[in-house]
């Protein structure tokens, strides 16, 4: 194979890479956004495989361009020198300045590591919804919740974990992307916390002002109610969640 074959083929494939990590950037941000993962699927995967998918295609990519640089090396070199207002190196230089390009390289790429070391920080407060086992709060127990017994104070519970399986299990299949019973969609934010058209099913820390409990318990008459029936035990996590502040529901879309 020559040269220029090879180039071709080189760029060609770092353009369907990139192609590839806007396709699937695309769908975390759009189709699929945070918070989404236990709920909806495209095509059979989820948010966290696709998430996975795009930092593979990304990496591909960053080989395809190394390949490319190595590829374009004697250019790359040239220009450097010619803008150095430098002539024909010795040996001697070539190896310097590869010396000189890995210390550079090494030192970019260590002070990036630390950055992101450093910069790694816990949520603040009103977003611990969000995570989920690095949270210090008190993370909840099934057993502890289920009985008569309610630990006091409660435990502020996650959307993620513990109510979007709810969601996920008895609601998604009637409001979700693929229908959406009268309107309502539980990735919705709208949906929950109503709009200029759309009832107010839950108020952020207050539970009794928070029609959605009725509907689920049957005290608020509704269309196909059998469905709407849920078990005590979702009742009551539900209902705790919404008097922790419902944490999580304003990071859902719209
Ligand atoms: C088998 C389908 C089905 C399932 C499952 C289902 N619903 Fe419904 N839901 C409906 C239908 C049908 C309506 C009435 C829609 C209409 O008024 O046109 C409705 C209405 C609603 C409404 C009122 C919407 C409005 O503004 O009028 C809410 C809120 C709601 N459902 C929440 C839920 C929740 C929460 C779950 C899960 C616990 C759930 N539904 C499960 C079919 C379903």
């Amino acid at each position: 194979m020559n040269r220029a074959t090879l180039n071709q083929i080189v760029d060609l494939a770092a353009s369907i890479l990139f192609l590839g990590m806007l396709v699937t950037a695309y769908i975390l941000w759009v189709a699929l956004p945070p918070q989404t993962h236990r709920l909806l699927t495209l095509w059979g995967v989820t948010r966290h495989q696709w998430g996975t998918v795009h930092a593979y295609l990304s990496f591909a990519f960053l080989a395809v361009v190394a390949l490319h640089l190595a590829l374009h090396w004697k250019w790359a070199v040239s220009v450097v020198r010619h803008r150095l207002h430098r002539s024909a190196a010795s040996g001697k230089d070539v190896a310097r300045s590869a010396v000189a390009a890995v210390f550079v390289l090494g030192v970019v790429f260590g002070l990036f590591a630390w950055a992101i070391q450093s910069g790694v920080q816990p949520l603040p407060e009103s977003q611990l919804g969000d995570v989920h086992p690095s949270s210090p709060q008190p993370v909840k127990d099934d057993s502890e919740t289920l009985g008569s017994e309610v630990p006091s104070p409660e435990p502020t519970l996650s959307f993620e974990a513990d109510i979007l399986p709810i969601l996920s299990e008895h609601c998604v299949d009637c409001h979700g992307p693929q229908t959406a019973r009268g309107g309502f969609r539980v990735d919705e934010r709208a949906s929950w916390m109503g709009s200029e058209e759309s009832t107010v099913w839950i108020t952020p820390g207050d539970s009794d002002a928070s029609p959605i409990l009725a509907v689920l318990t049957g005290k608020r008459p509704i269309a196909r109610p059998e469905v709407h029936r849920l078990p005590d035990r979702d009742v009551q996590l539900l209902r705790q969640w919404i008097d922790g502040g419902a944490p999580g529901l304003e990071s859902l879309p719209h």
